[in-house]
């Protein structure tokens, strides 16, 4: 059976993918686009609609209704006032055509590391997340783990020749990456799951999870050559943060920059993986997993210049 979606951040890393899968289901899609925002897909089943979410002002008018939200939204900077309009006001935007049309489900794309909320764009997405739950919109919340393109920013650099860099003994944290083509399906599937009906979902994508020190190795083995590792403190990022932090309280921009430090000192230190609070850690064995497609297949895929991950403002080196 057809189902009419509208699909919100369906220009972002993983929209775009929710958009081709739903598509390929021959599903009618509404692609929710910015204004400026260059866009290249065409098939018979996809609508486009550009509106501003974080704009007052009516947006739902110009679309015929449709039967389920896929959100893919993400502020693209992280950065404290971009996080609120973005994680919190759009999605509500977005909840409030939920309601009017009566979606049979909102599937939410959220992040695993919101299980310890110390920025503000993990406090905006909880936020977001507790709004949607107490909607009386049928929802789906899912906690994905670390994106491929999350840990491939650094294959550039090391096919020029520069040392592959990891935090403390880039051992210091863990995730199970997905791909994805693999999590816009496992997404996809979820519209019409009635398990995942008021459900949170943690995912990764197949094990075992990977440190950052494998991952160099992992680039050695598929090079063929040794991949020089420095090391760097972690800690650098916070004292980076506490310099900018009174300057913050003058200037946006550098408390952004600040907010940033604490992002990067967040993802040096923390894994992305499940959070066991009866054990107080990660838990690799107790984060599920999804789809097929292993790091080292995404890793190939760039080497031999098939692939390409725009990184955007995510890019840390
Ligand atoms: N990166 C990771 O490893 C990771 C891991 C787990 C979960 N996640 C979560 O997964 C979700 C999707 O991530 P992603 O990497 O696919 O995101 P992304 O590539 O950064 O895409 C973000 C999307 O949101 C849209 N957007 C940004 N600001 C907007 C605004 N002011 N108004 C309307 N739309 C706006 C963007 O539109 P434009 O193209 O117009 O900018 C784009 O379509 C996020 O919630 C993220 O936190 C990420």
């Amino acid at each position: 059976m057809t189902t009419r979606v509208l699909v919100a951040g369906a220009s972002g890393y993983i929209g775009r993918h929710v958009v081709m899968e739903l598509l390929r289901r021959e599903h009618e899609v509404v692609a929710l686009l910015r204004r400026d925002t260059t866009w290249d897909l065409n098939h018979p089943n996809l609508e486009t609609v550009r509106v501003e979410l974080t704009e007052p002002g009516a947006w739902t008018g110009a679309i015929q209704p449709c039967s389920a939200i896929v959100s893919c939204l993400a502020s693209r900077t992280g950065g404290v006032e971009d996080a609120r309009r973005v994680e919190f006001d759009a999605n509500s935007e977005l909840l409030k055509a939920a309601v009017s049309w009566q979606v049979s489900r909102f599937v939410l794309l959220s992040a695993i590391c919101v299980q310890k909320p110390r920025l503000a764009f993990q406090r905006e997405k909880l936020r977001f997340e507790g709004a949607l739950q107490s909607s009386g919109v049928p929802w789906t919340i899912v906690r994905a783990t670390a994106f491929f393109k999350s840990l491939s920013g650094q294959i550039e650099r090391v096919l020029s020749g520069k040392p592959f860099f990891v935090f403390g003994d880039g051992t210091l944290t863990a995730c199970k990456p997905i791909a994805e083509e693999d999590l816009a399906a496992y997404l996809v599937d979820r519209l019409r799951d009635p398990a995942a009906a008021g459900v949170i979902l943690p995912v990764g994508g197949p094990g075992p999870a990977i440190t950052p020190r494998e991952q160099a190795a992992l680039l050695a083995r598929l090079l063929g050559k040794p991949v020089p590792v420095r090391a760097l403190p972690p800690g650098l990022f916070l004292l980076f943060a506490a310099v900018l932090k009174p300057l913050g309280f003058f200037s946006s921009r550098l408390r952004d920059r600040e907010e940033f430090f604490r992002i990067a000192h967040f993802y040096a230190t923390e894994s992305m993986l499940l959070w066991s609070e009866e054990s107080q850690q990660y838990r690799a064995d107790l984060t599920p997993e999804a789809g097929s497609k292993g790091l080292e297949d995404c890793y190939r895929g760039l080497i031999d210049g098939d692939a390409t991950h725009d990184l955007g403002e995510h890019k840390l080196f």
